[in-house]
């Protein structure tokens, strides 16, 4: 087993589960479109992967999802939407000094 520093910069987790109705889940508030355009825009800034969008399968509170966790921030957002994508985006997607 390795030990070390992370790789990233800055992780956002974002759920994309889709419980399809079923149960309530991320998937009931477009967690992959959110997912999707969060990376488009990291990857379209250079960012990705020093700060990497990446996607979870449940983080455990899904009936206020969509969920984001933000790391190492220890930060965690409920109830996102796609129109809160722009302002994630200009909050955690850029160069850090
Ligand atoms: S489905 Fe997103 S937190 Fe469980």
């Amino acid at each position: 087993m390795l030990k070390q520093t992370t790789p990233y910069q800055k992780q956002i987790f974002v759920c994309t589960n889709d419980n399809k109705g079923e149960k309530p889940s991320c998937g009931d508030h477009q967690g992959e479109a959110i997912f999707k355009e969060l990376r488009r825009i990291a990857k379209e800034k250079g960012l990705h992967p020093t700060i990497r969008v990446a996607q979870a399968k449940c983080l455990g509170q899904c009936n206020i999802g969509t969920n984001i966790m933000v790391y190492p921030d220890n930060l965690w957002y409920s109830g996102v939407r796609p129109e809160d994508v722009a302002a994630l985006a200009d909050k955690y997607l850029k160069e850090s000094k």
